[in-house]
């Protein structure tokens, strides 16, 4: 407990954060970043009071200050936190000195605290909390309640967290099908770099988070602040410097005209956005990491190698042939086989099918028990591709309920892969669904899901309200997991969107793990799985070992690349492994061990990427959580312009440990590009983590696209 004071200081995990009650307008984060230690009151005070910014010529008399909602009431004349209008009117909000839900701003506890404030002329009433958890990561959420005797319609409501003047320069991620989050880079400069996504579903090309840092900031070093919203619909992530000498990041949901209207007495809360900051983003991750792990519903078994089937047999069903592969998969070492596409009734290709959720009795004339007792019997879990928000109009489903589909107008929208969505806010289709995956869930002994959504929102608009109804149906969906999961308690579900298009912490909150990408080539997959780590952690990011040639690239790898590449995720097997001989299958069996032997280290230990000067190469590692053992990968990307290439430094460890540096390959030694032995690996090197960090080692001499594993363990 702290005494009534007007100045608020939230403290976890190394982070501070001071809030100013006595902002016009609303409260503001007068700082958000390192501990600032113990602060008495009038030290509080002194802060709020440092912080006023002073009147300038040619602006208004009152200051505009950065508060956590800010208005044009208060004199902000950047983008409102706050817009919405009664058909027109009440179109400018102004709040009251905020207090607290009991009364007072007395009662909050050191980590948390909520905020209330209404508006009597528009007849708002505005509640913020703000909580740092565990891992010292922000999370802000609102909630709007109409408190008027009409309706409220909202077109926005955005969580803003202030970012230090030193943020010069933004990185966000965008992407396509095969290719998700590619980070770009930006100098930050005066205006508003704005990322909005309105694909019902994030999207492949939606920014995972938005970070603003120093100049040239990197995984290693650079003070950094970043923003994501735990929300699966459609966003709105933002960064704007003003000229006010304000800097600032913002998140919210993205609302369609008319889509959230609040009528007299209701109330709409925003998704939670979550902010955390750093010495570099590996710094930011660990946050993530952290919070994440800290929830009650995170997996805490250890993650099943998994067999998917989809890029061994695509639509190809066949009981022998799946059979022969379950074989071959258990015989590497695979706890999990995952019958992808193609079980269901009609669908022999993607252009039929879909929501007719009965298993195909012309492919599968005994029903699903031969395969399932069969993965089973061999000792690993069955698990079944689904897409339940997803319709063919080539489906007896449409045919049945052709109103049942998202639409507006009275047409349906564009295909995308020959398919339409269905409108989940309907309790009709929500039971009917509901219905059909727990009716399956009870008949076979499915552990798993993997729940598909192949195709990006338009006109999604619900024929029983005629509204949008993309927020109504990421709630629905939310939902259906947990009341499925309810149901089913053991059951472990997999979000995946064409890849990795819905990929975030608000479906993470109700599935275990997502699927990084159809991409699973591995030069492709070091960024994409890079980029998704900042804020996933490896155990919830699904990494699987493919073929030689890559469906997606036509480029060929060797197997140290596409298995190493996948080591510290979720990993899997998506190859048709039943025509390998013995040489081969046992190098894949070699591979499954290995994995085995560090999934615990990779799955709670933290996660560093070495910012190198050489760009051709990647190196990163995965360090225990004490400190005592870590694993790196280091990657030739490309060929380099030094020929040896140098030295690498390893971020992490512990300055005063000693450690042992040695070369691993869980195969027969491999090929080497260099001309002579690499002298560390011929005389075992022991090493201060200091060393490591600053001189390093001699990097090996590779071939472009390969990797070689590199195991540290304390002395
Ligand atoms: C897209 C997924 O990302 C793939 O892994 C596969 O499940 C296909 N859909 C099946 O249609």
């Amino acid at each position: 407990m702290q005494s009534r004071s007007e100045t608020l200081h939230l403290r976890s995990a190394g982070t501070s954060v001071v809030i100013d009650l006595t902002t016009p307008g609303f409260p503001a984060i007068i700082h958000w970043g390192e501990d600032l230690g113990e602060l008495s009151q009038s030290q509080l005070a002194d802060m709020a009071i440092a912080a006023r910014p002073q009147r300038v010529s040619g602006g208004l008399d009152t200051p505009s200050r950065l508060t956590l909602v800010p208005l044009e009431s208060a004199g902000w004349q950047n983008e409102p936190g706050l817009v919405g209008s009664r058909h027109g009117h009440d179109f400018s909000p102004a709040f009251d000195a905020p207090e607290a839900h009991n009364g007072t701003v007395d009662e909050f506890d050191a980590t948390s605290v909520t905020l209330r404030a209404v508006d009597k002329c528009t007849q708002l009433e505005l509640e913020t909390t703000l909580t740092l958890d565990g891992a010292g990561l922000l999370h802000q959420q609102h909630t709007l309640t109409n408190l008027g005797p009409t309706d409220y319609e909202l077109q926005h409501l955005l969580a803003t967290f202030p970012v230090p003047q030193s943020a010069r320069e933004l990185l966000d991620t965008t992407g396509r099908h095969l290719r998700e989050r590619s980070p770009q880079r930006h100098t930050f400069t005066t205006g508003r770099h704005v990322r909005d996504s309105r694909r019902g579903r994030p999207g492949a090309d939606s920014t995972l988070f938005l970070a603003a840092g120093t100049p040239g900031f990197g995984f290693e070093r650079g003070l950094v602040h970043a923003v994501h919203l735990a929300w699966s619909g459609n966003q709105r992530v933002a960064a704007e410097r003003t000229v006010g000498a304000h800097a600032l990041l913002q998140a919210g949901e993205l609302l369609s005209p008319g889509e959230l209207i609040l009528a007299p007495g209701e109330s709409y809360t925003t998704p939670d956005a979550l902010g955390s900051w750093g010495d570099g983003l590996t710094a930011v991750s660990a946050r993530f990491h952290e919070s994440v792990r800290a929830r009650t519903s995170h997996p805490s078994s250890s993650r099943p190698v998994t067999l998917n089937t989809w890029e061994a047999v695509y639509f190809d069903h066949d009981l022998d042939r799946l059979a022969r592969l379950a074989d071959a998969g258990a015989r590497v070492g695979a706890e999990r086989f995952v019958l992808d596409d193609g079980w269901f009734h009609g669908r022999r290709d993607d252009t039929a099918g879909l929501g007719d959720w009965f298993v195909d009795n012309e492919v599968w004339p005994d029903g699903l028990a031969p395969i399932v007792d069969h993965v089973t019997a061999l000792g690993m879990q069955f698990g079944l591709w689904v897409e339940p928000e997803m319709i063919n109009t080539d489906s007896e489903l449409a045919r049945a309920h052709p109103e049942w589909i998202l639409q507006a107008g009275g047409r349906l929208p564009i295909e995308g892969r020959q398919q339409q969505v269905l409108d989940l806010s309907n309790p009709a289709v929500f039971d009917y669904l509901l219905e059909r995956f727990d009716a399956l869930l009870r008949q076979y002994a499915i552990a798993y899901l993997k729940w598909d959504h192949n195709r990006d929102l338009l006109e999604a608009g619900s024929t029983v309200t005629g509204r949008a109804a993309v927020h109504s149906n990421v709630l629905a969906l939310y939902e259906l997991l947990d009341e499925l999961k309810a149901r089913h308690p053991e059951l472990e579900i997999e979000s995946c969107a064409s890849g990795g298009a819905r990929v975030d912490l608000g479906i993470l909150a109700h599935t275990d793990r997502i699927w990084t990408s159809d991409c699973i080539e591995p030069i492709e997959r070091l960024t994409i799985q890079k980029y998704t780590n900042v804020v996933i952690p490896y155990e919830l990011m699904g990494a699987h070992v493919g073929g030689p040639r890559s469906h997606s690239t036509g480029r060929q790898h060797e197997l140290s690349l596409r298995a190493g590449v996948a080591l510290p995720g979720h990993f899997g097997i998506e190859w048709d492994i039943s025509r390998l001989d013995d040489a081969e299958l046992s190098d894949i069996a070699a591979w499954v061990d290995a994995h085995k032997r560090v999934r615990e280290l990779a799955h709670t230990g933290r996660a560093v990427y070495a910012d190198l000067p050489d760009e051709s190469a990647d190196l990163r590692g995965v360090v225990a959580r004490d400190g005592g053992h870590a694993l790196f990968t280091y990657t030739q990307v490309t060929t380099s312009t030094s020929y040896p290439p140098g030295t690498i430094t390893f971020p992490g460890l512990e300055d005063d440990r000693t450690y042992r540096v040695s070369l691993a390959s869980p195969t027969a030694p491999l090929e080497s590009a260099g001309q002579s032995p690499l002298a560390w690996t011929e005389h075992p090197v022991h090493l201060t983590g200091r060393a490591l960090r600053t001189t390093g080692i001699q990097a090996p001499v590779l071939f472009p696209e390969q990797l070689r594993l590199i195991d540290i363990f304390a002395i």
